[in-house]
């Protein structure tokens, strides 16, 4: 145990002083100690298995292991009886919080508040890091645009520019600016690659996607994150184009590290080497080993393809050891950059560090930045000088382990705090009527409605709380039907029908198509699912003590079969146009008489709730944008400008959007494009300008597999509150001359 390997050099050792060590260490490695290196299993505690496995050298990380003295016991074992004492790394799927849950991923991004994600990830670092959690298989950056796929939740929706941008706060929130520091955690960029474009919304379901939307849609995100130093990479389940991720040398090799130069390390995602086999890529596991080994695929998470299969592989000459060696340079530079040769162990004296007073708040301004106003005819802020008494209804108001949503693994329910308890907390218990109609979201019957709707008509106000619950969402988790579950909307409708205003407040994991319910609520606000501090931060916003600044951060479909369905699609060559819906078609019509443009008899065309969209308590008015040039060449920057002023009698954060279209291409463009967001908040009558640049990049698009160019061609650009709406300017980028060139 001795060499620059193990000194205690900590934050100070540069990549070059790592690159080092970990060639010595490689140089004093067995094969079988390198093998084991790139074994990960799941824990189950000081176990004589497990002891044996780490005290033979058979693992390197393992995850789900949570208890700190069980934490710090196993890792005594890989330290002091191991030949080289090289440390295990915990990790686990710290998705949106440890114990202080924050809302899901889908709800954070809803914030469209880098800072907010950021401040939520270190949060979720600190809590996870002190109980020996340095490895989180987060953020995931999946792209998803149909809201039947249960992993919807997981991620930041359907934007390639909005996942980009957040996916780099949570990296930067995760890691710091120190990864070495003991109260960070690695980030894992996941899922590598495509797995959001899951065919049909079903999960784990094949893949077909071009190279040039791989690049253009779904790839940014994780170049972002590569470039923001995320340190580690999940390749995902799915195939693309008939080669599953884990085996997919072009993908993990060629593009992520020989053209992106990233140096961390590729861990599978749960069993996906073996999967290889039913996917019909492996004829059997030691062929799996192989091909994830020659694609990249540094860890084996849970096939014991590796521990299994590497050994002979390498002696049957299959596998080189070089290439194994490669493979561990990997796992050993993450256990340097995160410090654990040095500081191996949890610290027991500030082990176990969750929900301090500064965490809740954080989560509770999570929850207040990211609830949408979705429709508001009056009925909020709640008016205290009229409403005196309150009916609490529904399935979500007091369901504090669905609150949290998915992967809430370490989630401990008695800490949520639920809309009821707050409500009550708020107004009073006496001034609450708590009837919830339905206990859960799928119930069916309707025994409890007469309940319902009689403290409906004795209350001033109904706050109807529907919704998901925290299982219908997640992976594995996907609906055909994205309505409301059970017998909600039937509850809603009798609710309604007592002519008490009812305000629907939904916590889901996904954006539920509401096309029937609109008209059934007086105020809609969409909640996804919160978390911990789900009920104090509603309250605050219901209340009308905080203003919503939420904004949709996916398309809300009227009807389920709209998806998938974004806001930056293909114009078509027959854009919907005075649509004649089901209803209005005469009997016997014939076959051209709706006119022959692209949209559904039965939903019309867009969504119900646009990208980008949301109200508040006050109102935003956007000048025109005013450009700095109406010509550049494809080199030069412009800058569009605008000011907006907010016009209503309260204070409120508005989400400024920058979207740009390109109106001619080589290959098509979509109606819109998101290409900067900026939040900010303003006083009653204030203004401010808002600016944003406009470079080759954001207005360049992948021609080929390997061009982007900026083409030549008229442009417009919005400063807009929402992907639907706000008037254009419009330039031209001319081709260079060395005269304009020159400027
Ligand atoms: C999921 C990953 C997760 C892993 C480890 C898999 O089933 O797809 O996202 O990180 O399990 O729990």
């Amino acid at each position: 145990m001795s060499g620059c390997c193990l000194s205690t050099m900590g934050a100070s050792m540069t990549d070059a002083q790592i690159d080092s060590c970990v060639v010595d260490m490689i140089g004093r490695m067995t094969l079988a100690e390198k093998i084991g290196q790139l074994n990960q299993l799941s824990g189950y505690g000081y176990a004589p298995d497990m002891i044996g496995s780490i005290r033979d050298g058979a693992v390197g990380s393992i995850l789900n292991e949570t208890d700190p003295e069980v934490v710090n016991k196993l890792q005594r074992e890989a330290v002091e009886n191991t030949r080289l004492g090289i440390p295990l790394i915990f990790a686990r799927d710290v998705i949106h919080g440890f114990r202080t849950i924050f809302p899901i991923p889908l709800g954070q991004a809803a914030s469209w508040n880098r800072d907010m994600v950021e401040e939520g990830a270190r949060v979720a670092a600190d809590e996870a890091s002190s109980v020996g959690i340095r490895w989180t298989f987060s953020p995931m950056l999946d792209i998803a645009r149909d809201a039947r796929w249960g992993r919807m939740a997981e991620g930041f929706g359907e934007d390639t520019y909005l996942t980009s941008e957040l996916g780099v706060a949570m990296v930067k929130g995760y890691q710091s600016d120190d990864l070495s520091a003991p109260n960070t955690m690695a980030a894992c960029a996941k899922h590598f690659a495509g797995y959001g474009a899951a065919e049909s919304g079903r999960d784990y379901n094949t893949t077909w996607i071009p190279e040039i939307q791989l690049r253009e849609t779904y790839l940014p995100p994780f170049k972002a994150a590569s470039d923001a130093g995320a340190a580690t990479f999940m390749c995902s389940f799915n195939d693309i184009c008939g080669v599953p991720s884990s085996g997919n040398r072009h993908l993990l090799q060629e593009i992520l590290r020989d053209e992106w130069g990233f140096d961390g390390l590729m861990v599978s995602d749960w069993g996906s080497i073996q999967q290889m086999i039913p996917h019909g890529y492996s004829a059997d596991l030691s062929q799996a080993a192989a091909q994830a080994a020659d694609a990249g695929v540094d860890v084996d998470m849970e096939s014991y393809a590796y521990i299994s299969h590497l050994n002979d592989l390498v002696t049957a000459g299959k596998v080189s050891e070089a290439r194994v060696d490669s493979l561990v340079a990997n796992v050993l530079r993450l256990k340097y950059r995160l410090g654990l040769f040095d500081n191996p162990y949890v610290d027991m004296a500030t082990a176990s560090r969750f929900y301090t007073a500064g965490n809740l708040d954080a989560a509770r301004r999570a929850v207040e930045e990211s609830a949408i106003l979705l429709k508001n005819a009056g009925a909020l802020p709640i008016d205290k000088s009229k409403v005196k008494k309150i009916a609490v209804i529904g399935p979500m108001a007091d369901a504090p382990y669905d609150q949290a949503g998915t992967w809430s693994f370490d989630l401990e329910k008695s800490h949520s705090v639920t809309p009821l308890a707050a409500l009550e907390a708020k107004y009073g218990k006496k001034n609450i009527i708590y009837v919830p109609g339905l206990t859960f979201s799928r119930q069916c019957t309707t025994d409890g409605f007469a309940k319902a709707v009689e403290a409906a008509q004795k209350a001033d106000l109904v706050l109807y709380f529907a919704g998901e619950e925290a299982v219908l969402s997640g992976e594995a988790h996907c609906r055909t039907d994205l309505t409301l579950p059970g017998a909600q909307s039937d509850l809603l409708k009798e609710l309604h029908a007592t002519g008490t205003p009812v305000v629907m407040v939904i916590q889901a994991g996904r954006p539920l198509a509401l096309r029937d319910d609109v008209d059934n609520a007086d105020a809609i606000v969409y909640c996804f699912h919160g978390g911990t501090m789900t009920g104090p931060g509603l309250t605050n916003l219901l209340a009308g003590e905080v203003n919503f600044s939420g904004r949709c951060p996916v398309s809300f479909p009227r009807m389920s079969g709209q998806v998938p369905i974004y806001y930056n699609r293909k114009n078509t060559g027959r854009p919907a146009q005075g649509m004649t819906l089901i209803d209005e078609i005469p009997l016997e019509a014939g076959q051209t008489s709706t006119g022959c443009t692209s949209y559904y008899l039965d939903a019309g065309d867009g969504p119900l709730f646009p990208f980008g969209y949301g109200l508040s308590y006050t109102t935003f008015a956007y000048t025109d944008p005013v450009i700095s040039a109406t010509e550049i060449t494809p080199d030069e920057n412009l800058k569009v400008i605008c000011t907006v002023t907010n016009t209503g009698a309260v204070e409120g954060a508005e989400v400024a959007q920058l979207y740009i279209r390109d109106h001619v291409g080589k290959l098509i463009r979509p109606v819109r494009e998101l290409r900067g967001f900026e939040k900010f908040n303003l006083k009653p009558g204030e203004s401010r300008q808002v600016t944003f640049t406009l470079t080759p990049d954001d207005l360049a698009f992948f021609t080929s597999p390997t061009t982007r160019e900026v083409e030549p061609g008229e442009f417009s650009v919005w400063i807009s509150s929402d992907s639907n709406s706000g008037n254009p300017a419009t330039f031209n980028i001319v081709a260079a001359t060395p005269d304009v060139a020159s400027r």
